[in-house]
């Protein structure tokens, strides 16, 4: 049997995220991920965004919604500071690379690497009988979409780690199979403060648009009122905050308000913390509330103002689907050379 050849091979810098458009964006995404993609656009590098709505059917969605999201999405992402000129910023299921992609990776990927996705445990629960498969193949879509680019980086944010792994082992099994160094071993960039953005309602869980309590989360569409009210709110303890991060080990909730701090202040938390020792929660939570405003609602103004022409979204989604067809649909025809694929049309 022919040795598989890996011979070293450059890749060049590409970024690719993707985020689902299964409800409205929240605090979390805009820390964990959507801040870090305007950070990473300005640095010049080739960026390629995509709202996953393939992602989202996963779990049902309305159909009249899901396009209202998606569009809502798109103009997070803008009012974010994602210039459409710069980054590509796309819908995945106008790029039909994506779904031909994750249909080979469903061929490589192996039932027991799928079986251990934490995601999928947590989602499917008690419920595994009665989810659908998509939601179980998942993250072979999602390598799909990464490798369907050759991306060599990923910002994402915490929760997401296992599943770029699954996306470095599908690559590597894919090249060791086939003898070939076709796909990049993708790296995930999980930096910052605010890669992973708790419940203000509990310091263990993940803020997520789909918890039921709305009290949980800062949503991207929320007002200055709407934030301020939410995080003055937010649970706490009773303990003024310590000089040093040590003193937050057991303290979840505490740790959370000072990284969201710190992550939208540009600072550390150990930054926050030594310039906000001794404060009570009575103290910092307003100042807390304030840099919140002053950073979410011109991003939340302009959101709006730009779902005023959602004509003008859907072109801008189809002009960057044109671009992302444009680098994807010759890397999925090589594959499907390099699988044994006849293509004759
Ligand atoms: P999703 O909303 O699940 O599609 O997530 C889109 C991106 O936002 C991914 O990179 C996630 O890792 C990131 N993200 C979602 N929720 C959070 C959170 N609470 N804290 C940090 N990052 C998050
Ligand atoms: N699974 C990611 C999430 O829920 C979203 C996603 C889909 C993604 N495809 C991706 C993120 C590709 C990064 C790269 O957060």
């Amino acid at each position: 049997m022919a040795e598989p050849v890996q011979t070293p091979h450059a890749f060049p810098t590409r970024i690719f995220s993707g985020i689902q458009p299964s409800g409205g964006l929240t605090l979390g995404n805009y820390l964990g991920a959507l801040k870090r993609f305007v950070e990473k656009q300005d640095e010049g590098i080739e960026t390629v965004y995509c709202l996953v709505d393939m992602h989202a059917i996963t779990v049902w969605q309305d159909p009249v919604r899901l396009r209202q999201q998606t569009r809502e999405a798109a103009a997070g992402f803008i009012a974010a500071g994602i210039d459409p000129a710069r980054s590509i910023l796309f819908n995945q299921s106008q790029v039909h690379a994506h779904a031909e992609l994750a249909w080979i990776f469903n061929c490589v990927a192996r039932m027991g690497w799928m079986s251990r996705m934490t995601q999928f445990k947590d989602k499917a629960g008690k419920n595994s009988e009665n989810v659908s498969l998509g939601l179980f193949a998942y993250p072979a879509l999602m390598a799909a979409d990464i490798l369907a680019y050759k991306a060599t980086h990923v910002p994402v944010g915490e929760d997401q780690k296992q599943h770029l792994e699954l996306c470095r082992d599908i690559a590597a099994k894919f090249n060791n199979d086939f003898g070939v160094n076709f796909f990049p071993i993708t790296e995930p960039v999980i930096e910052g403060a605010g890669t992973r953005v708790m419940s203000l309602r509990d310091g263990t869980k993940k803020m997520s648009k789909s918890d039921p309590s709305d009290q949980s989360r800062i949503n991207l569409t929320d007002d200055a009122d709407m934030i301020a009210k939410k995080i003055k709110k937010a649970k706490t303890d009773a303990e003024p905050l310590p000089s040093e991060l040590d003193g937050l080990a057991d303290r979840p909730e505490a740790r959370n308000l000072v990284n969201i701090y710190a992550a939208l202040a540009g600072m550390t938390p150990a930054e926050v913390v030594r310039e906000h020792a001794g404060s009570q929660f009575g103290s910092f939570k307003p100042a807390l509330a304030d840099l919140a405003v002053s950073v979410m609602s011109p991003i939340t103004t302009e959101m709006n103002r730009l779902m005023q022409d959602v004509t003008e979204i859907d072109r801008i989604l189809g002009a960057g689907a044109e671009r992302a067809d444009a680098i994807a649909r010759p890397i999925v025809n090589d594959v499907y050379d390099i699988v044994g694929m006849i293509r004759s049309r």
